[in-house]
């Protein structure tokens, strides 16, 4: 049996095969994704640079020699490449499970293809399972928790060390439980326009393209429409 690391590992050399010599790539966040970047630090030069979804995915790539360069500087990328909380059969996603949901939305909507690289469990019938991350202006936060509670959720706002989690981009995170996001277009425009929102970890708009999902028989290819 394999261990997920093992999984994720196999995803992540598997995103290769979508890198055309000499790609400045979006490259995502979280645990898939640092294998994703293990494996470009071991193709050295095989891309020219990456545009990048967190300080912590910035500081990795750095790490490992690759340049870090801006959105507003690298308009348009060929590929992005990030994992995902969860995934249904229509490449819907819910993200943000490492608090990166923000900019991960941004560099998805400056590629041109996006790959997700998840292990099987991240597969799913309908989103909602997973707590939906969701971050936020702090004043909005009590109302914006009001309004999920309309809706049926649970929300709280997500801690660290007993205190209120500071984002990259400066902000709190909420995350909603209880949730079945079954139309994920207009769930992802309808809480997108709520005053206070910065991002909703529902990536319909900006959804996967293609998912390697890491098997215990290999990596498996789904191609979305
Ligand atoms: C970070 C994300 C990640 O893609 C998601 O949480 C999956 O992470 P992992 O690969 O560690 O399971 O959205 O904000």
């Amino acid at each position: 049996m394999l261990s997920q690391d093992e999984l994720k590992t196999m995803v992540g050399q598997a995103a290769l095969q979508y890198i055309h010599a000499g790609d400045i790539v979006g490259v995502g966040t979280g645990s898939t994704v640092n294998r994703f970047i293990d494996a470009l630090a071991a193709n050295k030069g095989l891309v020219q640079g990456a545009i990048s979804s967190s300080d912590a995915t910035s500081e990795r790539l750095r790490s490992a020699g690759i340049p870090v360069l801006s959105c507003n500087e690298v308009l348009r990328v060929p590929l992005y490449v990030d994992g995902a909380d969860e995934i249904d059969p229509h490449g819907y996603m819910v993200k943000g499970g490492g608090a990166a949901l923000t900019r991960e939305k941004i560099v998805a909507a400056q590629a041109d293809l996006f790959v997700c690289i998840a292990d099987q469990s991240k597969l799913v019938q309908t989103l909602g399972s997973f707590p939906l991350p969701v971050e936020v202006i702090p004043m909005a936060s009590e109302r914006i928790m009001l309004q999920f509670r309309e809706l049926g959720g649970y929300p709280s706002v997500r801690l660290q060390n007993g205190q209120p989690l500071v984002t990259d981009n400066g902000q709190h995170l909420i995350d909603v439980r209880g949730l079945q996001i079954t139309r994920p277009l207009e769930f992802e425009s309808m809480v997108s326009q709520w005053p206070g929102v910065v991002t909703v970890g529902v990536f319909a708009f900006q959804k996967a393209a293609v998912c390697l999902v890491g098997t215990e028989n290999g990596v498996k290819t789904i191609r979305y429409g």
